[in-house]
């Protein structure tokens, strides 16, 4: 299908279902496709919608439903379909996880608990995937795009989606990418 003069094929993809990953490479698989570049940027943030009382969204308040939400998707997702993905993974091949400032350990703040956790654990699986990804030629690296003006960052954030892709669009076509790094306007930040 021709998109902004881009040729784009979609293909249907819950990232929460086992299944669901398993039939959306094998489409690829079938098309005889393989991958330079995977994106996870699928994520939910199920604690409260930004902006909201901030007692919905304290650690106080929140339930193992919640918790399970966010990590469904915004963890376990990402590193089974990194998982599933491999085989057609080309060497030289990137992976960048659309994770938060949110997760960072060292600016670890209050609410939005499941959010928080998940993206931190996230982090956890680029590391993960680095180390054992080094031997092919993988790299994997996380991105924080900034507080960007999306149906989850809502309409007061500060960036508009074209800033808030930049640093992936960086990592996803520099000369020689680093691996394992945590990055925000195209520097590294701390884990
Ligand atoms: N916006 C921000 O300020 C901000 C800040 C830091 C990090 N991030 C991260 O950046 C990424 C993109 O966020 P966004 O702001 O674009 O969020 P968004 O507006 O809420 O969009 C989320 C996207 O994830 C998809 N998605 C959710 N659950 C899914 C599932 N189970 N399977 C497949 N796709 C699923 C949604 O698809 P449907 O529309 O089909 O549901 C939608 O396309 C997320 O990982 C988010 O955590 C965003």
């Amino acid at each position: 299908m021709a998109h902004n003069g881009f040729d784009v094929e979609f293909t249907p993809l819950d990232i929460t279902s086992d299944r669901s990953i398993r039939a959306a490479i094998d489409e690829l698989r079938e098309r005889g496709e393989r991958l330079d570049l995977l994106i996870n940027n699928a994520g939910v943030l199920p604690d409260a919608p930004i902006g909201a009382d901030p007692e919905r969204s304290s650690v106080l308040h929140t339930d193992r439903r919640c918790l399970r939400e966010a990590l469904e998707a915004n963890t376990l997702g990402p590193l089974m379909l990194i998982q599933a993905a491999l085989p057609i993974l080309n060497k030289g091949a990137r992976i960048i996880n659309l994770s938060s400032g949110m997760g960072q350990l060292t600016e670890m703040g209050g609410h939005y608990p499941a959010y928080r956790l998940s993206k931190c654990a996230l982090n956890a699986v680029t590391r993960i995937y680095a180390a054992e990804l080094g031997d092919r030629g993988i790299t994997v690296n996380s991105v924080c795009p900034g507080w960007v003006r999306t149906d989850m960052g809502g309409p007061s954030a500060q960036r508009d989606v074209a800033e808030g892709v930049e640093t992936t669009l960086w990592l996803a076509t520099m000369e020689n990418p680093p691996s394992g790094g945590f990055f925000r306007d195209k520097a590294a930040i701390p884990w």
